[in-house]
């Protein structure tokens, strides 16, 4: 299985990421927790990263297709993946098309969570992480809306886009994801 989790900042990619990943035993894969182990380890790529996260911009393409190709050769990915915050622009997403293709592993769905800003503003302030502040949350907003947004046509014309409506209890979201992804390859997830 092989499913991409899209959405914008705080709508849960990180929280539904963990229940697919147990449910369908596959690797949870976020650029974000990527990006930031980099920059915790103090590297000169991991100050650079940890400034652009900071503002809350985009990382390069280039940095973070790097990441994740060296991150899908480790063999936890052999029986899937579950890719939280990638891709994030169409250069991304089309990357990954022909890595995937190249390997005849294509994508199995896309699973985009929809919550609105007013949601996003209060879950992350209360949250607290270093880009939570709310002047990073907006521009992550208006870098999602003009850079990410458009993925989801890109996804929706292959046929892969499954939204599900991210707000409520967690369990209850989970269900509605495990239902959506369903309905694109036979269930064999241990719905626990
Ligand atoms: P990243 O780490 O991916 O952050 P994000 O997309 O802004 O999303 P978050 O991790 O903040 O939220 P989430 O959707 O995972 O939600 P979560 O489950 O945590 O990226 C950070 C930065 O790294 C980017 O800005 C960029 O600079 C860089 N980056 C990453 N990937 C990149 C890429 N591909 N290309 C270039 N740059 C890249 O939930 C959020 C909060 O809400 C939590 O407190 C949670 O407990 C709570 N919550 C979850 N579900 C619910 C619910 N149903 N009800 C109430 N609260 C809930
Ligand atoms: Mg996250």
């Amino acid at each position: 299985m092989r499913i991409v989790l899209l959405g914008p900042p705080g709508c849960g990619k990180g929280t539904q990421a963990e229940l697919i990943a147990v449910n369908y035993q596959i690797a949870p894969i976020s650029t974000g927790d990527l990006l930031r182990t980099e920059a915790a380890a103090g590297t000169v790529l991991g100050r650079q990263v940890q400034a652009v996260m900071a503002s809350g911009q985009l990382v390069s393409d280039n940095v973070v297709l790097d990441m994740i190709k060296r991150r899908l050769t480790e063999s936890d990915t052999d029986n899937g993946f579950l890719l939280d915050g990638f891709p994030r622009t169409l250069a991304q997403a089309e990357s990954l098309d022909r890595l995937l293709d190249t390997v005849q592993q294509p994508l199995d769905a896309v699973v985009q969570l929809d919550v609105d800003a007013a949601e996003i503003i209060h879950r992350l302030l209360a949250r607290g992480r270093a880009d939570d502040n709310e002047a990073t949350i907006l521009q992550r907003l208006s870098v999602y809306e003009a850079q990410t947004k458009p993925l989801s046509t890109y996804y929706q014309r292959q046929g892969k886009l499954c939204t599900v409506r991210g707000v409520g209890a967690v369990d209850a979201i989970w269900g509605q994801v495990y239902a959506a992804l369903c309905s694109v390859v036979p269930c064999t997830a241990n719905n626990g």
